[in-house]
């Protein structure tokens, strides 16, 4: 069976609906047809500031969203980055054949920077594509399911699997991005043509897995929509009502055409009030598998050991190879 591997930040007390629906309901589904390695990226979210006990909480809140999605550990490796060691170990040398320049021109290093300013943003910011190209090569993964403001990171991953298989003879597969086009880039509910972002989005235009139902259907009901009063689809003219009919068809699962033909004379009000409703029997029982897992972190560390567990038997063997490849000693 091919593989698959991606990754998520614990950054939030929440999964967002971007998150959601541009990765990881991919990862549900891929279940069916790979060999599948999930992981709760810690490591990555040290990049910017954070509190360590907000951290530990909010790894456990991550992985229990998966499990309550429908990751299956039976079937799965769902773990943290953190308890997988060989993912800083080939980070370090994946560093050392990536160039200054090719590291600099990340975007979102660029805008987080620039956010930050340069002597506030730290040197791990600069190196997180480096470590998320460490996460992906060390599965030999296939496939790496992500929205699309994570295409240009995969590229790089695929470059430095390409340029480590030339300069020390072939070890890394490399990766092709598995980016589901609909739901790519879920948009921000009060900025319709930014993505919905935890990090640059207001609450108001994020729609959280696990906030109060009501809330989010009080958001929706706010959310900016289009000049014009009719329920169409086109994401140039109308991209707050095409956000909002993406995110009802991908959780309705009831087609585009389908919704467009049912709003056919009815207003956005219609539509928002609906979709409220959507949301609301999506997430309720995601908030309810949520807090079971929560309400026993042993048990949930316990599944997170197996999943780091079954990560190692691959990681271990790839980082062998690779520092061999390299001109390592044999460990001792
Ligand atoms: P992160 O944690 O920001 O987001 C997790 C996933 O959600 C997707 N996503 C979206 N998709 C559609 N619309 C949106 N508005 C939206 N917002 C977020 C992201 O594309 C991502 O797939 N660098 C990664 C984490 C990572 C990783 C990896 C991913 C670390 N190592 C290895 C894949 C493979 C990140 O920050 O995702």
């Amino acid at each position: 069976r091919p593989r698959v591997f991606s990754g998520i930040q614990p950054t939030a007390d929440s999964f967002h609906l971007g998150n959601y629906l541009g990765a990881v309901r991919h990862w549900v589904a891929l279940q069916d047809t790979h060999e599948a390695f999930y992981c709760v990226v810690d490591l990555h979210a040290i990049t910017a500031g954070h509190d360590p006990a907000v951290l530990r909480q909010r790894t456990r809140v991550a992985a229990a969203q998966l499990f309550a999605v429908g990751i299956d550990p039976d079937r799965s490796a769902l773990f943290v980055q953190s308890q997988v060691p060989e993912h800083a170990q080939l980070a370090w040398v994946l560093g050392c054949i990536t160039g200054f320049g090719e590291a600099s021109r990340m975007t979102q290093f660029k805008d987080k920077s620039q956010k930050q300013g340069s002597d506030r943003s730290s040197v791990g910011l600069f190196t997180y594509p480096i470590l998320q190209a460490a996460d992906i090569l060390l599965y030999q993964a296939d496939a790496v399911p992500v929205g699309e403001d994570q295409r240009q990171h995969l590229e790089l991953s695929r470059d430095l699997a390409q340029r480590f298989n030339s300069l020390f003879g072939p070890t890394f597969t490399v990766p092709a991005p598995h980016i589901v086009k609909d739901t790519a880039k879920i948009t921000d509910l009060q900025e319709p043509t930014a993505k919905m972002s935890k990090s640059s989005s207001s609450p108001a235009g994020i729609i959280d897995l696990l906030e109060d139902p009501a809330r989010s259907a009080k958001k929706i009901r706010s959310a900016v929509t289009d000049t014009g009063r009719e329920i169409v689809f086109d994401t140039a003219t109308k991209p707050g009502v095409s956000n909002l009919l993406t995110i009802h068809s991908a959780l309705s699962g009831r087609s585009i055409d389908d919704l467009v033909a049912a709003y056919a004379g009815r207003g956005y009000g219609d539509l928002k009030k609906d979709l409220g409703e959507v949301v609301r029997e999506f997430v309720t029982p995601i908030q309810e598998r949520t807090r079971a897992y929560l309400d026993d972190p042993a048990q949930l560390d316990k599944l997170l050991a197996a999943g780091a567990e079954k990560a190692r038997a691959v990681t271990a063997p790839t980082l062998r190879t690779a520092y061999e490849r390299v001109g390592f000693l044999a460990p001792v």
